[in-house]
Protein backbone atom coordinates (compact mmCIF):
# COMPACT_ATOMS: atom_id res chain seq x y z
CA UNK A 1 0.00 0.00 0.00
CA UNK A 2 1.27 3.67 -1.50
CA UNK A 3 0.05 6.97 -0.53
CA UNK A 4 -1.27 6.85 -4.27
CA UNK A 5 -3.70 3.75 -3.53
CA UNK A 6 -5.08 5.64 -0.67
CA UNK A 7 -5.64 8.76 -2.86
CA UNK A 8 -7.55 6.29 -5.13
CA UNK A 9 -9.16 4.96 -2.78
CA UNK A 10 -10.57 7.39 -1.37
CA UNK A 11 -12.09 8.36 -4.86
CA UNK A 12 -13.65 5.01 -5.06
CA UNK A 13 -15.42 5.54 -1.27
CA UNK A 14 -16.64 9.55 -2.13
CA UNK A 15 -15.78 10.02 -5.76
CA UNK A 16 -13.31 12.65 -7.27
CA UNK A 17 -12.96 16.12 -6.62
CA UNK A 18 -10.47 18.35 -4.58
CA UNK A 19 -9.17 16.51 -1.72
CA UNK A 20 -6.34 17.75 0.97
CA UNK A 21 -3.99 15.56 2.49
CA UNK A 22 -1.90 16.13 6.15
CA UNK A 23 0.79 13.48 7.58
CA UNK A 24 0.90 12.83 11.16
CA UNK A 25 4.04 10.89 12.33
CA UNK A 26 4.74 8.31 15.22
CA UNK A 27 7.45 9.27 17.53
CA UNK A 28 10.30 7.50 19.28
CA UNK A 29 11.90 8.07 22.54
CA UNK A 30 15.55 7.90 22.30
CA UNK A 31 15.80 8.45 26.19
CA UNK A 32 14.10 9.80 29.01
CA UNK A 33 11.26 7.07 29.56
CA UNK A 34 8.73 8.08 32.44
CA UNK A 35 10.13 11.61 33.02
CA UNK A 36 7.18 13.25 31.63
CA UNK A 37 5.04 13.01 34.15
CA UNK A 38 8.12 13.46 37.39
CA UNK A 39 8.87 17.08 35.83
CA UNK A 40 11.96 15.91 33.86
CA UNK A 41 13.51 16.13 30.37
CA UNK A 42 12.42 13.59 27.36
CA UNK A 43 14.34 13.45 24.38
CA UNK A 44 12.00 11.76 21.28
CA UNK A 45 11.85 12.77 17.88
CA UNK A 46 8.88 12.41 15.37
CA UNK A 47 9.80 10.01 12.85
CA UNK A 48 9.02 9.46 8.99
CA UNK A 49 6.14 6.43 9.70
CA UNK A 50 2.69 7.80 10.40
CA UNK A 51 -1.04 8.18 9.44
CA UNK A 52 -1.92 10.16 6.54
CA UNK A 53 -5.55 12.04 6.60
CA UNK A 54 -7.09 12.36 3.10
CA UNK A 55 -10.30 14.87 3.27
CA UNK A 56 -12.39 16.68 1.78
CA UNK A 57 -15.21 19.27 3.19
CA UNK A 58 -18.37 18.65 2.77
CA UNK A 59 -21.62 20.93 1.45
CA UNK A 60 -23.73 19.34 4.09
CA UNK A 61 -23.26 18.05 8.00
CA UNK A 62 -22.52 14.48 7.64
CA UNK A 63 -19.51 13.02 8.59
CA UNK A 64 -17.45 9.92 6.92
CA UNK A 65 -14.65 8.53 8.39
CA UNK A 66 -12.60 5.03 7.16
CA UNK A 67 -9.29 3.28 8.10
CA UNK A 68 -7.80 1.43 5.94
CA UNK A 69 -5.84 -0.04 8.82
CA UNK A 70 -9.02 -1.41 10.53
CA UNK A 71 -10.78 -3.88 10.16
CA UNK A 72 -13.82 -2.19 7.87
CA UNK A 73 -12.31 -1.21 5.71
CA UNK A 74 -15.17 0.95 4.54
CA UNK A 75 -16.47 4.48 5.25
CA UNK A 76 -18.69 5.13 8.49
CA UNK A 77 -20.92 8.03 8.63
CA UNK A 78 -22.79 9.95 10.87
CA UNK A 79 -25.72 12.71 10.73
CA UNK A 80 -23.34 15.17 11.88
CA UNK A 81 -19.67 15.70 13.41
CA UNK A 82 -21.51 16.02 17.26
CA UNK A 83 -23.18 12.74 16.53
CA UNK A 84 -19.34 10.76 16.28
CA UNK A 85 -19.51 7.64 18.17
CA UNK A 86 -17.58 4.37 19.06
CA UNK A 87 -20.53 2.12 18.07
CA UNK A 88 -19.43 1.26 15.06
CA UNK A 89 -16.02 0.41 15.84
CA UNK A 90 -13.60 1.25 18.35
CA UNK A 91 -10.68 3.23 16.80
CA UNK A 92 -13.53 5.48 16.56
CA UNK A 93 -13.43 6.70 20.25
CA UNK A 94 -10.14 8.73 19.23
CA UNK A 95 -12.08 11.09 16.86
CA UNK A 96 -14.98 10.72 19.29
CA UNK A 97 -12.33 11.84 22.07
CA UNK A 98 -11.57 14.63 19.53
CA UNK A 99 -15.53 15.70 19.42
CA UNK A 100 -16.14 15.55 22.78
CA UNK A 101 -13.46 18.25 23.74
CA UNK A 102 -14.18 20.46 20.97
CA UNK A 103 -17.95 20.71 21.94
CA UNK A 104 -16.83 21.08 25.48
CA UNK A 105 -15.14 24.21 23.81
CA UNK A 106 -17.84 25.56 22.58
CA UNK A 107 -16.47 24.42 19.08
CA UNK A 108 -20.00 23.30 16.66
CA UNK A 109 -19.57 22.55 12.98
CA UNK A 110 -21.27 23.75 10.18
CA UNK A 111 -20.35 21.38 7.77
CA UNK A 112 -19.11 18.06 7.76
CA UNK A 113 -16.55 16.05 6.03
CA UNK A 114 -15.16 12.82 4.10
CA UNK A 115 -11.97 11.34 5.78
CA UNK A 116 -10.09 8.49 4.88
CA UNK A 117 -7.07 7.15 7.35
CA UNK A 118 -3.97 5.21 5.88
CA UNK A 119 -1.08 4.66 8.26
CA UNK A 120 2.54 3.65 7.52
CA UNK A 121 3.38 2.32 11.12
CA UNK A 122 1.81 -0.81 12.78
CA UNK A 123 -0.97 0.17 15.45
CA UNK A 124 -0.27 -0.60 18.76
CA UNK A 125 3.68 -1.17 17.55
CA UNK A 126 4.56 1.27 20.99
CA UNK A 127 5.40 4.45 18.43
CA UNK A 128 2.26 6.01 19.65
CA UNK A 129 0.07 5.86 16.75
CA UNK A 130 -2.49 7.15 19.12
CA UNK A 131 -0.65 10.91 19.58
CA UNK A 132 -0.19 10.73 15.29
CA UNK A 133 -4.16 10.89 15.29
CA UNK A 134 -5.28 12.60 18.02
CA UNK A 135 -2.59 15.84 16.90
CA UNK A 136 -3.29 14.95 13.27
CA UNK A 137 -6.81 14.87 14.06
CA UNK A 138 -6.78 18.20 15.62
CA UNK A 139 -4.14 20.00 13.04
CA UNK A 140 -6.67 18.56 10.64
CA UNK A 141 -9.41 20.25 12.04
CA UNK A 142 -8.02 23.01 12.74
CA UNK A 143 -6.88 23.92 9.16
CA UNK A 144 -10.41 23.21 7.37
CA UNK A 145 -12.36 24.92 9.92
CA UNK A 146 -9.82 27.47 10.79
CA UNK A 147 -10.23 27.12 14.79
CA UNK A 148 -7.06 29.36 14.99
CA UNK A 149 -5.30 26.69 17.47
CA UNK A 150 -1.58 27.81 18.32
CA UNK A 151 1.38 24.81 17.65
CA UNK A 152 1.45 23.84 21.33
CA UNK A 153 -2.25 23.52 21.74
CA UNK A 154 -2.07 20.76 19.38
CA UNK A 155 0.13 18.84 21.81
CA UNK A 156 -1.66 20.07 25.02
CA UNK A 157 -5.19 19.31 23.44
CA UNK A 158 -4.41 15.99 22.17
CA UNK A 159 -2.82 15.65 25.83
CA UNK A 160 -6.00 16.42 27.51
CA UNK A 161 -8.21 14.11 24.75
CA UNK A 162 -6.25 11.42 25.62
CA UNK A 163 -6.09 12.46 29.69
CA UNK A 164 -9.89 13.39 29.72
CA UNK A 165 -11.77 11.58 27.53
CA UNK A 166 -10.08 8.32 26.55
CA UNK A 167 -8.77 7.61 29.96
CA UNK A 168 -4.99 7.46 30.13
CA UNK A 169 -3.28 9.55 32.56
CA UNK A 170 -0.03 10.23 29.61
CA UNK A 171 2.46 13.35 30.17
CA UNK A 172 3.18 15.20 27.36
CA UNK A 173 5.82 13.43 25.28
CA UNK A 174 3.95 11.95 22.72
CA UNK A 175 1.80 14.62 21.49
CA UNK A 176 4.82 17.34 21.63
CA UNK A 177 6.87 15.19 19.58
CA UNK A 178 4.32 14.35 16.90
CA UNK A 179 3.58 18.08 16.79
CA UNK A 180 6.82 19.93 17.04
CA UNK A 181 8.78 16.90 15.22
CA UNK A 182 11.87 17.96 12.95
CA UNK A 183 13.82 16.20 10.47
CA UNK A 184 16.92 15.07 11.59
CA UNK A 185 16.97 16.32 14.86
CA UNK A 186 15.61 15.15 18.67
CA UNK A 187 13.83 17.10 20.50
CA UNK A 188 14.94 18.34 24.36
CA UNK A 189 12.36 19.06 25.99
CA UNK A 190 11.73 20.14 30.09
CA UNK A 191 8.57 18.73 30.69
CA UNK A 192 8.25 21.03 33.64
CA UNK A 193 7.38 24.15 31.34
CA UNK A 194 7.56 22.92 27.61
CA UNK A 195 10.99 24.30 26.93
CA UNK A 196 12.84 22.83 24.46
CA UNK A 197 15.96 22.46 22.40
CA UNK A 198 16.18 20.92 18.64
CA UNK A 199 19.08 18.91 19.03
CA UNK A 200 21.17 17.82 15.84
CA UNK A 201 21.28 14.26 16.18
CA UNK A 202 24.30 13.00 14.94
CA UNK A 203 23.97 9.70 14.05
CA UNK A 204 26.33 9.09 11.10
CA UNK A 205 26.69 5.27 10.01
CA UNK A 206 23.68 4.01 12.12
CA UNK A 207 20.22 3.14 11.42
CA UNK A 208 17.84 3.36 14.15
CA UNK A 209 15.96 -0.36 14.16
CA UNK A 210 12.24 -0.18 15.90
CA UNK A 211 11.09 -3.61 16.87
CA UNK A 212 7.96 -3.92 17.79
CA UNK A 213 7.67 -7.27 20.32
CA UNK A 214 3.88 -8.22 19.17
CA UNK A 215 3.35 -8.29 22.91
CA UNK A 216 -0.51 -7.54 23.03
CA UNK A 217 -1.19 -4.43 25.73
CA UNK A 218 -3.48 -1.70 26.45
CA UNK A 219 -2.41 0.80 28.16
CA UNK A 220 -5.41 2.10 29.91
CA UNK A 221 -5.90 -1.14 31.68
CA UNK A 222 -1.69 -1.25 32.29
CA UNK A 223 0.16 -0.27 34.76
CA UNK A 224 1.29 2.75 33.69
CA UNK A 225 -1.31 4.71 36.04
CA UNK A 226 -0.23 3.46 38.80
CA UNK A 227 3.21 4.30 38.23
CA UNK A 228 2.07 7.77 38.39
CA UNK A 229 1.04 6.71 41.59
CA UNK A 230 4.06 5.49 42.95
CA UNK A 231 6.06 8.62 41.35
CA UNK A 232 3.68 10.80 43.82
CA UNK A 233 4.08 8.43 46.81
CA UNK A 234 7.61 8.50 45.87
CA UNK A 235 7.35 12.78 45.94
CA UNK A 236 5.54 12.88 49.14
CA UNK A 237 7.91 10.75 50.61
CA UNK A 238 10.46 13.31 50.00
CA UNK A 239 8.00 16.52 50.73
CA UNK A 240 8.52 15.13 54.22
CA UNK A 241 11.90 16.34 54.63
CA UNK A 242 13.13 18.52 51.14
CA UNK A 243 10.84 20.89 49.64
CA UNK A 244 10.82 19.63 45.80
CA UNK A 245 8.20 20.27 43.07
CA UNK A 246 9.54 17.24 41.09
CA UNK A 247 10.82 13.92 41.37
CA UNK A 248 13.04 14.26 38.41
CA UNK A 249 14.57 17.27 40.20
CA UNK A 250 15.49 15.53 43.17
CA UNK A 251 19.16 15.01 44.17
CA UNK A 252 20.68 11.44 43.97
CA UNK A 253 23.07 12.98 46.80
CA UNK A 254 19.98 13.45 49.50
CA UNK A 255 18.21 10.20 48.77
CA UNK A 256 19.85 8.16 51.76
CA UNK A 257 17.95 11.37 53.81
CA UNK A 258 14.51 9.92 52.89
CA UNK A 259 12.68 6.92 54.10
CA UNK A 260 10.85 5.69 51.83
CA UNK A 261 7.30 4.11 52.48
CA UNK A 262 8.04 0.68 50.81
CA UNK A 263 10.88 -0.66 48.89
CA UNK A 264 9.33 -0.56 45.30
CA UNK A 265 8.89 3.35 45.78
CA UNK A 266 12.43 3.84 46.52
CA UNK A 267 13.24 2.01 43.68
CA UNK A 268 10.74 4.05 41.42
CA UNK A 269 12.46 7.14 42.74
CA UNK A 270 16.11 6.12 42.09
CA UNK A 271 15.09 5.07 38.60
CA UNK A 272 13.75 8.80 37.95
CA UNK A 273 16.29 10.64 39.34
CA UNK A 274 19.54 8.33 37.50
CA UNK A 275 17.47 8.63 33.92
CA UNK A 276 17.25 12.39 34.13
CA UNK A 277 20.97 12.60 34.67
CA UNK A 278 21.54 10.37 31.61
CA UNK A 279 19.00 11.97 29.43
CA UNK A 280 20.92 15.56 30.39
CA UNK A 281 24.12 13.90 29.36
CA UNK A 282 22.25 11.90 26.45
CA UNK A 283 22.03 14.66 24.93
CA UNK A 284 25.15 16.83 25.01
CA UNK A 285 26.96 13.14 23.51
CA UNK A 286 24.22 12.70 20.85
CA UNK A 287 24.66 16.58 19.52
CA UNK A 288 28.92 16.07 20.09
CA UNK A 289 28.64 13.01 17.84
CA UNK A 290 30.02 10.76 20.65
CA UNK A 291 27.45 7.55 19.90
CA UNK A 292 29.51 5.15 21.83
CA UNK A 293 28.77 7.16 24.88
CA UNK A 294 25.32 7.63 23.90
CA UNK A 295 24.52 4.15 22.83
CA UNK A 296 25.74 3.09 26.18
CA UNK A 297 23.15 5.67 28.20
CA UNK A 298 20.53 4.18 25.82
CA UNK A 299 21.58 0.48 27.46
CA UNK A 300 21.18 1.67 31.10
CA UNK A 301 18.44 3.71 30.43
CA UNK A 302 16.72 -0.02 29.44
CA UNK A 303 18.50 -1.51 32.89
CA UNK A 304 17.06 0.82 35.03
CA UNK A 305 13.40 0.58 33.53
CA UNK A 306 14.15 -3.35 33.45
CA UNK A 307 15.55 -3.59 37.58
CA UNK A 308 14.01 0.04 39.06
CA UNK A 309 11.14 0.79 36.86
CA UNK A 310 9.95 -2.49 36.53
CA UNK A 311 7.98 -1.91 33.03
CA UNK A 312 9.57 -3.82 30.40
CA UNK A 313 8.90 -7.72 30.43
CA UNK A 314 10.32 -10.76 29.46
CA UNK A 315 9.70 -9.79 25.86
CA UNK A 316 11.09 -6.46 25.99
CA UNK A 317 14.06 -7.74 27.73
CA UNK A 318 14.74 -10.49 25.05
CA UNK A 319 14.54 -7.84 22.18
CA UNK A 320 17.32 -6.31 24.42
CA UNK A 321 19.82 -8.68 24.72
CA UNK A 322 19.67 -9.89 21.42
CA UNK A 323 19.80 -6.59 20.15
CA UNK A 324 23.11 -6.57 21.58
CA UNK A 325 24.05 -9.82 20.86
CA UNK A 326 23.54 -9.65 17.28
CA UNK A 327 25.63 -6.18 17.29
CA UNK A 328 23.59 -3.35 18.60
CA UNK A 329 25.62 -0.54 20.10
CA UNK A 330 22.89 0.47 21.65
CA UNK A 331 19.30 -0.66 22.04
CA UNK A 332 15.97 0.12 24.73
CA UNK A 333 12.62 -0.19 25.22
CA UNK A 334 10.93 3.19 24.07
CA UNK A 335 7.98 4.45 25.18
CA UNK A 336 5.59 3.26 28.21
CA UNK A 337 6.90 -0.57 28.27
CA UNK A 338 4.41 -2.98 29.09
CA UNK A 339 5.01 -4.52 25.25
CA UNK A 340 5.59 -1.92 22.79
CA UNK A 341 8.77 -1.79 21.08
CA UNK A 342 12.98 -1.57 21.29
CA UNK A 343 15.17 0.62 19.15
CA UNK A 344 17.81 -0.26 18.46
CA UNK A 345 21.65 1.50 16.81
CA UNK A 346 22.80 -0.51 14.47
CA UNK A 347 25.50 -0.35 11.79
CA UNK A 348 23.94 0.23 8.04
CA UNK A 349 25.73 -2.50 6.95
CA UNK A 350 24.70 -4.93 9.74
CA UNK A 351 21.04 -4.02 9.61
CA UNK A 352 19.33 -6.81 7.62
CA UNK A 353 21.92 -9.46 9.09
CA UNK A 354 20.78 -7.74 12.70
CA UNK A 355 16.98 -7.69 12.07
CA UNK A 356 17.01 -11.54 10.93
CA UNK A 357 19.05 -13.09 14.10
CA UNK A 358 16.80 -10.71 16.49
CA UNK A 359 13.65 -11.84 14.83
CA UNK A 360 14.32 -15.72 14.42
CA UNK A 361 15.60 -16.12 17.88
CA UNK A 362 13.04 -13.91 19.45
CA UNK A 363 10.41 -16.04 17.93
CA UNK A 364 11.92 -19.39 18.96
CA UNK A 365 12.53 -18.14 22.94
CA UNK A 366 9.10 -15.94 22.93
CA UNK A 367 7.47 -17.82 20.43
CA UNK A 368 5.67 -14.00 19.26
CA UNK A 369 6.36 -13.01 15.71
CA UNK A 370 8.22 -9.44 16.67
CA UNK A 371 7.79 -7.21 13.27
CA UNK A 372 10.93 -4.69 12.72
CA UNK A 373 11.42 -1.27 10.57
CA UNK A 374 13.91 1.33 10.13
CA UNK A 375 12.67 5.14 10.52
CA UNK A 376 15.10 7.60 9.61
CA UNK A 377 14.09 11.16 12.19
CA UNK A 378 11.32 13.08 10.16
CA UNK A 379 8.93 16.13 10.77
CA UNK A 380 6.18 17.09 12.69
CA UNK A 381 2.32 16.94 11.61
CA UNK A 382 1.75 18.97 8.43
CA UNK A 383 -0.14 19.47 5.39
CA UNK A 384 1.24 17.67 2.66
CA UNK A 385 1.31 18.66 -1.40
CA UNK A 386 -0.17 16.32 -3.72
C1 LIG B 1 3.69 6.77 27.09
C2 LIG B 1 3.03 8.10 27.47
C3 LIG B 1 4.06 9.22 27.58
C4 LIG B 1 5.25 8.81 28.44
C5 LIG B 1 5.78 7.44 28.02
C6 LIG B 1 6.85 6.94 28.93
O1 LIG B 1 4.18 6.83 25.77
O2 LIG B 1 2.05 8.45 26.54
O3 LIG B 1 3.46 10.38 28.07
O4 LIG B 1 4.94 8.85 29.80
O5 LIG B 1 4.75 6.47 27.96
O6 LIG B 1 8.00 7.73 28.83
Amino acid sequence: MDIKRALDKFEQFYGPGEKRVFFSPGRINLIGEHLDYNGGHVLPAAIDKGIYFIVRKRNDKKVSLCSLNMDDKKPLTFESFKDINEEKANWLIYPKGVKDFLIDNGIELEEGFDLLLWASLPNSAGVSSSAALLVGFLYMMDTLYQLHFKQIEYATFAQKVENDYIGLNCGIMDQFAVAFGKKDTAIFLNTNDLTYEYIDAKIDGYSIVVIDSNKKRALRESDYNSRREECEAALRDINKSYKVTYLADFSKDKMNDITFSSEVIEKRAKYVIEEEARTVSSCEYLSSGNIEAFAKELNNSHIGLRDLYQVTGKELDTLFDLALKYGAIGSRMTGAGFGGCTISLVEHSNVEEFTKNVLTEYKKIIGLDARSFVVSIGDGTRELEI
